[in-house]
């Protein structure tokens, strides 16, 4: 069976609810951390998946797990009708309204509390559905995937952002040591919560990539999967086909 990697082991909480409860707790640090223990890098990543979702023209586009909407606001660039962000943690959404409202651009940049592995949408709704650093968060990466699926029009997209795994030898030592010891360190007295950090790292080394993810997906009916790696490998895009 496989094993579930959750934030808070001795807790009695679902995987989802421990998942609230920590965006909740580290919200307000999320988007400094993320930036400096990327080393910036984030920013870049985004910045390529963007590139890939603009040469498909989407006009709507579902944003799931936004969190504080980064790669929202990063696809106005797509120059979209309309973009919805859709987050299970409502902090999270929160600090995202604040930046919304800060850049003017709460018109075309919609925010919704919701499961992604229960979208309130219906069927064949949008043209793309984007997802950056939030496929290892949900309880089941089938679920979550099968109700993108749903919800993407026929030929619509799937746009995937997510850590993998550098192959290099010994630039993968440097970034296992990296994101093992230092990032939850680091993570630690900055976001005030010891579980946060560790469990990124817990949650990125079991969280299938390449071949492996490539896989699951096909099995969850999407096609032409592409898959881009990023900075040698500690990042990948997929992109599959409704
Ligand atoms: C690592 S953050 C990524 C946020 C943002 N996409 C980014 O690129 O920074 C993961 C987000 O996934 C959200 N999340 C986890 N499980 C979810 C679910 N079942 N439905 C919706 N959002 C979920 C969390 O609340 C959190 O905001």
């Amino acid at each position: 069976m496989k094993k579930i990697v959750t934030p808070y082991k001795n807790s009695c909480l679902s995987k989802k609810e421990q998942i609230v409860k920590m965006f909740d707790k580290i919200s307000k640090k999320y988007d400094f951390l993320n930036h400096f223990l990327s080393l910036g890098l984030d920013i870049y990543w985004r910045k390529q998946l963007v590139y890939h979702v603009k040469k498909q023209q989407p006009k709507n586009i579902l944003d799931v797990a936004t969190g504080t909407c980064d790669l929202a606001i990063a696809l106005i660039k797509v120059k979209p009708n309309q973009i919805i962000g859709l987050d299970i943690s409502k902090k999270m959404l929160e600090i995202g309204s604040e930046k919304l409202i800060k850049k003017s651009l709460n018109h075309i940049i919609k925010l919704q509390l919701g499961d992604s592995e229960k979208l309130p949408f219906r069927k064949d709704e949008f043209d793309a559905v984007t997802v950056s650093f939030g496929l290892r968060n949900l309880e089941s990466l089938e679920k979550g995937l099968s109700e993108i699926y749903r919800v993407l029009k026929p030929k619509g997209k799937l746009y995937i952002l997510e850590f993998s795994k550098p192959k290099i030898f010994i630039f993968s030592k440097i970034y296992q040591f990296y994101f093992k010891y230092v990032v939850p360190m680091l993570g630690k007295i900055f976001s005030k919560d010891s579980h946060a950090y560790n469990y990124l790292h817990e949650s990125v080394d079991k969280f299938p990539y390449g071949f492996k993810l490539i896989k699951i997906i096909q099995n969850a009916n999407y096609i032409k999967i592409k898959n881009y790696t990023l900075s040698f490998g500690v990042a990948s895009i997929y992109i599959a086909e409704k």
